[in-house]
């Protein structure tokens, strides 16, 4: 499979600390990439750098065989890379239905933005029955799940999820990784950074490990999940 977005050789930090050290990450078009490692390996700052919040000092960012290393973020969403960042952000007075809108603010993603709401609703009911509600007051997991919708409202290529199931029981992660699924069947790219790294490599096609700024393991999810190393690090089995 082709690689829709990717990092080659990718360097970033923030301000004098270097935090990517070359990282090589290929997301390919149609699948599901995780993106695993410990705390403060990293994985949150090459989701910005993916999406162009965060500048490369050295490496390159490609999407769709294109070099977008110097496109500032905004116009990376007009490419079609959504970011659901760290810890969910939805605006907590703008109900449900305002939100989705809003989403859709894209010239692209405008057209046809209701029926799009439509199929979130069916995608995730519960927001359905919540529509008039203010995001403020959702749960946690109906606020991720909120995010999520809010970033397929615009109609992406490849969405970038970081940490979707952080706080959220176990019930709610099943039901966001089971979207996520249908997402991906939908057509769209995911990369998704999780902390919960038996769940990320259930679902996704391939991972990348990453350690201290590197990629320190890489291959098709199923061959992770019984390598010894990963099972002992990262599955405590
Ligand atoms: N805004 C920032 N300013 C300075 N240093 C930062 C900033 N954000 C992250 N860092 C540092 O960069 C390193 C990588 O952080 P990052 O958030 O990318 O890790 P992570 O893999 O996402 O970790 P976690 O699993 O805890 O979310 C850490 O050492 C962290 O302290
Ligand atoms: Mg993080």
């Amino acid at each position: 499979m082709a690689a829709l977005l990717e990092a080659r050789g990718a360097c970033a930090g923030y301000a004098e600390i270097q935090v990517l050290a070359q990282v090589d990450v290929a997301i390919p078009a149609g699948s599901i990439t995780a993106i695993v490692g410990s705390n403060g390996a990293g994985k949150s700052t090459l989701m910005r750098a993916l999406a162009g919040l965060l500048r490369l000092s050295a490496g390159a960012i490609r999407f769709d065989g294109a070099d977008i290393t110097h496109h500032p973020a905004h116009v990376r969403v007009d490419d079609g890379i959504a970011l659901v960042p760290e810890g969910r952000l939805v605006f907590p007075e703008l109900t449900v239905a305002d939100t989705l809108r809003i989403g859709a603010f894209l010239p692209r993603a405008r057209r046809g933005w209701q029926d799009r709401a439509e199929s979130m609703y069916r995608l995730f009911p519960r927001l359905r029955a919540r529509r008039d509600t203010n995001a403020g007051r959702l749960s946690g997991g109906e606020q991720q799940m909120l995010a999520l919708a809010r970033g397929l409202m615009s109609m992406p290529r490849v969405l970038l999820l970081d940490e979707p199931s952080l706080g959220l029981a176990p019930a709610m992660a099943d039901e966001v990784f089971g979207v996520l699924r249908d997402i991906r069947d939908q057509g769209v790219t995911i990369g998704i950074v999780e902390q919960n790294v038996y769940a990320a490599l259930a679902i996704a096609d391939q991972a990348y490990v990453m350690e201290d700024g590197r990629v320190v393991s890489h291959g098709p999810s199923k061959q992770l999940i019984d390598d010894p190393a990963i099972r002992t690090a990262y599955l405590g089995l």
